[in-house]
């Protein structure tokens, strides 16, 4: 049994990433939050896990029927469009999602009604008159004080005063119990910095919050009162209830809650980690195991390079993946995007630190390492790579590679995990410096060095498959393996597994080098 501080990891793993607002097109801060999402999903199938990984769009609330209405198109049309273009990117950037939701869906409708319903009858949700201001941005209100010179603090822009009676969630009564979900339950929200910034957040008191709007009717309709929506937020947040079957199959729901993991930005703690467990208790389901929260990517203002076919400042949002893929490829974006910015901590993204990571991890340490093997063993060994040898001194790194990525891919530390992988890829490099088998003659010596070099990239290609999935599979059959790592799992990663008389193949370079403009 594996070990983890979490209780996601009984076999089950849940995985969400927020659902994006359709009213932008995906980027390079999304693409963050969905790819770390989608290595820790393979992690988990390749552990031997059984995975559900979901992703989806938020397709109602106020900003999307302007946004619609601006381009002249009915809301439905408009989301029909747009949430195209976030499963096509997840497309390009090879996600391995079980299911994409859109809360347009009627099993989304139907899971959100029953939910609120029994939110409702359990005696949580009341009529009360709201004002306050509004962002449209947010799909939140602010109050006076936490306006920022009187624009809302995360968009600097205008908010408006609004006034409306409207239905409450009495999320004033959940203080005491979320304080004691926290307490009982430590790793609920992490990292610990996050975690406290809930805290802080329901230590100051909470007020009831109103979840249902009249002034728009984009959205789902309450289903004991009609001139209402629910809130776009209160919609959202249930999409992960919805996809496993609330409120239609009640074994989904007790196969998967119990092990989901919501992975989410920092600026949406509160929704997550106070929101949504209250929600939960209200409407009689236990809150969900764990929210891990990342920081945000974030552009220094700096220039794109020439190369990337722009000039001057520019926002992480105008950012295409598709741009960066077509220069650096899938993988190498994924690697940098996984590797560069750990989970919980902001980073900064620019093209310069892409292409020196490239050239360093990629095309000089993985790249060279399964380059140079490929060429000694067509030199001398006939193309054929030989066995392993069970003492190679490239046994023990591999094993301490192997358990220090389990435990950081287990913890949610994506780029430590990238980091010990690469370290048995350095110590690779490192043994074929030393014994230079190159300058060998063929024999009994050169074989037992490839044999050893060539299970080292054997167990770096399972290591590196939930970062890297496409280049995992492009070494494994180079190296005369059939099918995909994925085929066998991690279990496969003990030393000693590579069986020799395999032909190798040489092949491009996997990573050609990039000039870099700098
Ligand atoms: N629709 C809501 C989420 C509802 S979840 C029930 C929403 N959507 S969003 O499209 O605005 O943003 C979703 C997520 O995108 C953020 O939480 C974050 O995970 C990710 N990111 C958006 N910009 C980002 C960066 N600049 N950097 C990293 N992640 C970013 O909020």
């Amino acid at each position: 049994m594996r070990r983890s501080q979490y209780p996601c990891s009984v076999g089950r793993f849940y995985i969400t990433t927020p659902i994006y607002y359709v009213t932008d097109a995906p980027h390079v801060g999304t693409a963050y939050s969905t790819i770390n999402a989608d290595a820790l999903a393979r992690y988990h199938r390749l552990a031997g896990d059984e995975v559900l990984f979901l992703t989806g769009t938020d397709e109602h609330g106020q900003k999307v029927a302007d946004t619609a209405e601006a381009n002249g198109v009915t809301p439905q049309e408009w989301t029909d469009r747009t949430s195209q273009r976030f499963r096509d990117a997840w497309t390009m950037l090879n996600i391995s999602n079980d299911d994409f939701i859109r809360t347009t869906e009627d099993r989304h409708a139907e899971s959100v009604q029953k939910f609120l319903t029994a939110i409702y009858e359990n005696g949580y949700i009341y009529k009360g008159v709201y004002t306050g201001m509004y962002c449209v941005s947010c799909e939140d209100y602010y109050t006076s004080e936490s306006l920022n010179e009187g624009l809302c603090p995360i968009h600097r822009r205008p908010v408006v005063e609004m006034e409306e009676e409207n239905w409450f969630f009495r999320l004033s009564a959940f203080e005491d119990r979320l304080l004691e979900y926290f307490t009982s339950h430590p790793g609920f929200t992490t990292p610990e910095t996050k975690r406290n910034e809930a805290l802080a957040f329901i230590k100051g008191g909470l007020q009831d919050i109103s979840i249902t709007r009249t002034s728009i009717s984009w959205g789902i309709p309450v289903p004991w009162d009609s001139a209402h929506v629910f809130y776009v937020w209160y919609d959202a947040l249930i999409n992960y209830l919805t996809a496993i079957g609330y409120g239609r199959d009640d074994a989904e729901v007790d196969k998967w809650w119990p092990h989901v993991t919501h992975l989410i930005g920092k600026e949406i703690i509160r929704f997550h980690s106070v929101w949504w467990p209250a929600m939960c208790m209200a409407a009689g389901i236990e809150p969900p195991a764990h929210v891990q929260v990342h920081g945000w990517l974030l552009v220094g203002g700096q220039k794109l390079g020439k190369s990337m076919g722009a000039s001057g400042a520019v926002k992480l949002t105008d950012i295409a993946p598709k741009t960066l893929v077509d220069e650096f490829g899938v993988d190498a974006l994924r690697y940098f995007l996984l590797r560069d910015t750990p989970l919980g901590t902001d980073g900064e993204f620019s093209i310069e630190a892409l292409t020196s990571r490239y050239n360093s991890d990629l095309a000089n340490n993985l790249g060279n390492l399964v380059a140079r093997v490929a060429t000694v063993v067509a030199s001398k060994c006939d193309g054929v790579g030989p066995a392993p040898s069970a003492s190679s001194p490239l046994a023990t790194e591999a094993a301490d590679a192997l358990s220090g990525a389990r435990a950081a891919w287990e913890n949610f530390q994506p780029h430590l995990a990238l980091e010990r992988t690469w370290r048995l890829i350095g110590a690779a490099n490192a043994y074929l410096e030393t014994h230079a088998p190159w300058k060998m003659e063929p024999g009994a010596e050169v074989d037992q060095v490839m044999g050893d070099a060539l299970e080292a990239i054997r167990v770096v290609t399972l290591l590196i498959a939930p970062a890297m999935p496409a280049t995992a599979d492009a070494i494994w059959s180079r190296i005369g393996l059939d099918g995909s790592p994925t085929d066998v799992g991690l279990d496969a990663a003990a030393w000693g597994a590579y069986p020799g008389g395999r032909a190798v193949v040489k092949g491009d370079p996997l990573f050609p080098r990039i000039k870099s403009d700098a």
